[in-house]
């Protein structure tokens, strides 16, 4: 009997429910958010061949033994056991130059715009009457 190793084994996957528990809660929908993606490894039960010694009689010319004599292969049954398996999810984070704040991606301006508001990655909108680089300047 020829088994093919490769072909015999099959994998069984117990974790898929953690996926959608672990996944971030924003949006790939939503702007500013980028994804990537992640690997893990869950615990998986997989199926191969397992040999065994297997006894089987013949005929043959030992009289003692009413003709029949013990003979012995090696065979194979299924078995299970537990093994490690390499999944992909997508994870979803804030672009670069955006942070997360309430499950929104907004921007982050390295200086606070004093009077305006952060409206792109260190881009600051100033309020009428002020300008400069963080909106401190009077006009
Ligand atoms: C705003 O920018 C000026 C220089 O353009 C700097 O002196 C000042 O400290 C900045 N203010 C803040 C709050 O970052």
């Amino acid at each position: 009997m020829v088994i093919s190793l490769n072909s015999c084994l099959s994998f069984i996957c117990f974790s898929l429910c953690l996926w959608s528990r672990t996944a971030s809660s924003l949006n790939l929908e939503d702007p500013n958010v980028c994804s990537h993606w992640e690997s893990y490894s869950v615990t998986v039960q997989e199926s191969y061949p397992h040999p065994f010694d297997q006894i089987y009689y013949t005929s043959c010319t030992d009289i003692l033994n009413w003709f029949k004599c013990t003979r012995h292969r090696i065979s194979y049954r299924t078995a299970y056991r537990h093994g490690e398996k390499t999944m992909y999810r997508r994870k979803s984070q804030c672009c670069p130059g955006f942070y997360e704040s309430r499950e929104m991606c907004v921007p982050h301006c390295a200086d606070k715009c004093v009077h305006g508001r952060c409206i792109a990655p260190n881009t600051c909108q100033c309020e009428p009457g002020w300008g400069g680089i963080n909106c401190s300047s009077e006009y």
